[in-house]
């Protein structure tokens, strides 16, 4: 027979280990999908939601990256959970002052949007809790003639597959969250459902243009099309590419291995051939429709991010890490690094103690 010290002994073991596991459990489910990599986003995270951006409030100490106004800006992204066939869109908001997600800056975003419907890599593969796996994609943007000294280039990722609230053979609308904006330029009202989950990521930029982005209303996003010769627009096809809305697990592609870039676009994927929610191998399911012509536009390779395609991928480094590192020296830095990553176990060791302390004594 065992003592009552014994059982209550046993039981506290029982309860801290119950515990260990939730907590492990609840970390590992954090919601993830994708984040912008060049230019550098605002924060690591790959799951916002809410948006307009990752963050609420910009601290400023991220640099403006520069971007060419009037000019093709090569951009990449991570995908640390794939989603088939979800498309990327991209938009440039007003000038900043420091306020990404609410206030004046947040109100250009859906008033200014600079590319859709950029295709989903069927071969993203991520694992989610090893970063360097993340998958990467590129494509290259025409940025027109405008001046900001810290705007945002926004990035959103559409889930569009039943899993995620857009029925198989349905379209949803992505309608911007307006609780915490200002004023914000309303998505078009449209006929169809708002999407139900959406990811956000942005960047400052600063972009060297004529036009201050203020003095923009509205961007003539057909302009930017056909500077880039884009094929998926509303007017080639207006049941799959009409702008910020989305048909289910529509926007299908195939990438390059080697450089991230655009190679072939497939036709939307369909349960016949793929019910999966996280890969849909190509060689079963990838349909066709369009391959991309080596000298395309959106896939030519300019700007300050273009060389990164080519580069290891890395974990997020934060901009007041990357700071210090520079400033300290590396045996210094990485020290404090891992000093960090120790106090992680060593605080939920400690945790643990605390509670068995707890439950013994009772
Ligand atoms: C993480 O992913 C990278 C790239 O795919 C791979 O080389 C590396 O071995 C992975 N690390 C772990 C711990 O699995
Ligand atoms: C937008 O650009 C397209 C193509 O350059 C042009 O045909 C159209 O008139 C422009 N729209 C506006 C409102 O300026
Ligand atoms: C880097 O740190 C080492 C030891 O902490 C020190 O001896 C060295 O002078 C430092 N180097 C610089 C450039 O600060």
């Amino acid at each position: 027979m065992l003592s009552t010290q014994q059982r209550a002994a046993r039981s506290s073991f029982f309860l801290v280990f119950v515990l260990l596991v939730l907590a492990t459990t609840i970390t590992r489910n954090v919601e993830g999908h994708v984040r912008l990599e060049c230019p550098p986003p605002l924060s690591g995270k790959t799951g916002e939601k809410i948006g307009p951006c990752d963050v609420s409030t910009d601290d400023g100490l991220l640099q403006s990256f520069p971007l060419q106004a009037n000019a093709l800006n090569t951009v990449t992204w991570l995908e640390s959970i794939s989603h088939p066939g979800a498309p990327v869109r991209f938009a440039l908001s007003r000038e900043g002052g420091g306020d990404s997600n609410g206030g004046e800056a947040a109100t250009g975003f859906e008033t200014c949007l600079l590319l859709d419907h950029i295709p989903h890599d069927a071969l993203s593969r991520p694992t989610y809790r090893n970063e360097s796996s993340w998958h990467r994609s590129s494509i290259t943007l025409w940025i027109p003639d405008v001046q900001c000294e810290r705007c945002y280039l926004q990035l959103i990722s559409v889930m569009s597959d039943a899993a995620h609230g857009v029925p198989i053979d349905t379209k949803c609308a992505y309608r911007a969250n307006t609780n915490n904006v200002i004023e914000i330029a309303e998505t078009p009202e449209s006929d169809f459902p708002a999407c139900p989950a959406v990811y956000h990521s942005c960047s400052p930029v600063s972009i060297d243009g004529t036009i201050p982005r203020n003095d923009m209303d509205v961007c003539n996003t057909t302009e930017f099309e056909d500077q880039l010769g884009w094929p998926l627009t509303p007017r080639d096809n207006p049941d799959l590419y009409e702008h910020s809305i989305y048909y289910n697990r529509g926007d299908v592609g195939l990438y390059s291995t080697t450089d991230a870039t655009l190679r072939f676009v497939g036709s939307p994927l369909t349960d016949a051939t793929c019910t999966n929610t996280k890969y849909c191998d190509p060689d079963v399911s990838f349909e066709e429709i369009l391959a991309i012509p080596d000298a395309a536009a959106y896939i030519s390779l300019e700007g300050s991010c273009a060389s990164v395609v080519k580069t290891k991928v890395e974990a997020y480094v934060p901009p007041a890490a990357a700071a210090v590192d520079s400033t300290i020296n590396s045996s210094t830095s990485s020290s404090a690094r891992t000093l960090t990553q120790l106090m992680i176990p060593a605080t939920t060791a400690t945790l643990t103690l605390l509670l068995m302390i707890l439950f013994l004594g009772k």
